[in-house]
């Protein structure tokens, strides 16, 4: 009998942190090694599917951060405690964490677009000589729609990370009012003797106005590197629905350099 590579397997939720009214997160016993920046398939028997990004992940656990758009997570989101769900994966290439070594990390994300990058910004936090300075512009709808405010705090007060919090149509504190390309001009990219690499993950439109604005500031294109949400299936590249010309999204990505990104954008 051969292995059925679909096929999910039931894992406890093990608790439920909400960080707005319609994003929470789950996080689900795992014993699994991940990557930073990889995604899983979670399923619900006869609700269906949904590729979400790792958030963060530990010891015998896996976080993801979901917003509630529809069957599969309003489904996720009736669950409590103790509950099963099903998933599959780790599935993606993830973020090239060896190019991050001993350089500075510029790192700009929109809203739900920071979880895919949280674990990653966590361990640059956490192990100070991996990389060099990190520039960290993450902005947010509004007050409301904050995710993840202690980490926010704690990368704040991390002596090698500069961070710039936005939002994008209200005064709060801790946050400059704009949007994230508002504050690309404030990165002093010259300083850093060409050791850098950048990131985005967003919305599409966010990820195109953001690499327009790296560009603008003389950033390689081979520099910048992106993550995309694109629709999926399988996610293993056997059923097309990520493809994109010769590009499958599932394996090749969801991390992609902006010399093969910038043509992904729809
Ligand atoms: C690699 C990858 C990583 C991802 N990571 C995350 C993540 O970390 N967190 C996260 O929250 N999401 C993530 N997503 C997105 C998530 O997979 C999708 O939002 C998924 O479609 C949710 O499934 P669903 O069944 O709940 O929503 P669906 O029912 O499929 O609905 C999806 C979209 O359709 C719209 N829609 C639903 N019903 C209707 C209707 N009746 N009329 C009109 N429009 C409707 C919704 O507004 C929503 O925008 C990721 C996607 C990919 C590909
Ligand atoms: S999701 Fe099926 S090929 Fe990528």
């Amino acid at each position: 009998m051969t292995n059925n590579p679909v096929k999910p397997t039931a894992c406890e939720l093990l608790d439920i942190m909400p960080q707005t009214q319609t994003e929470w997160t789950f996080r689900v016993k795992n014993n699994l090694p991940i990557k930073h920046g990889q995604f899983m398939q979670l399923s619900l028997p006869k609700i269906g599917e949904a590729p979400i990004s790792i958030s963060g992940f530990g010891d015998g656990y896996v976080d993801f951060t979901i917003r509630k758009v529809g069957k599969v997570t309003d489904g996720l989101f009736s669950l409590k405690k103790g509950d099963n769900i099903f998933i599959r994966g780790c599935y993606g290439n993830g973020w090239p964490t060896e190019q991050f070594k001993n350089k500075t990390v510029v790192i700009i994300a929109g809203g739900t677009g920071v979880s895919p990058v949280k674990s990653l910004v966590n361990m640059l936090c956490e192990h100070s000589n991996y990389a060099r300075d990190i520039y960290l512009i993450l902005g947010f709808k509004n007050s409301h729609s904050i995710l993840f405010a202690d980490e926010l705090k704690k990368w704040q007060t991390a002596s090698h990370f500069h961070v710039i919090y936005t939002l994008d149509d209200e005064n709060y504190p801790g946050f400059k009012k704009g949007l994230v390309t508002d504050f690309i001009k404030e990165i002093p990219f010259a300083s850093f003797d060409n050791e850098y690499e950048c990131i985005i993950v967003g919305p599409p439109i966010m990820m195109k106005f953001v690499g327009m604005g790296l560009l603008m500031n003389k950033v390689p294109e081979k520099k910048i590197w992106m993550s995309f949400e694109r629709k999926m299936s399988c996610g293993i590249g056997k059923c097309g629905h990520c493809r994109i010309d010769e590009t499958y999204v599932c394996l090749d990505g969801p991390v992609f350099n902006y010399t093969i990104g910038k043509k992904l954008i729809d």
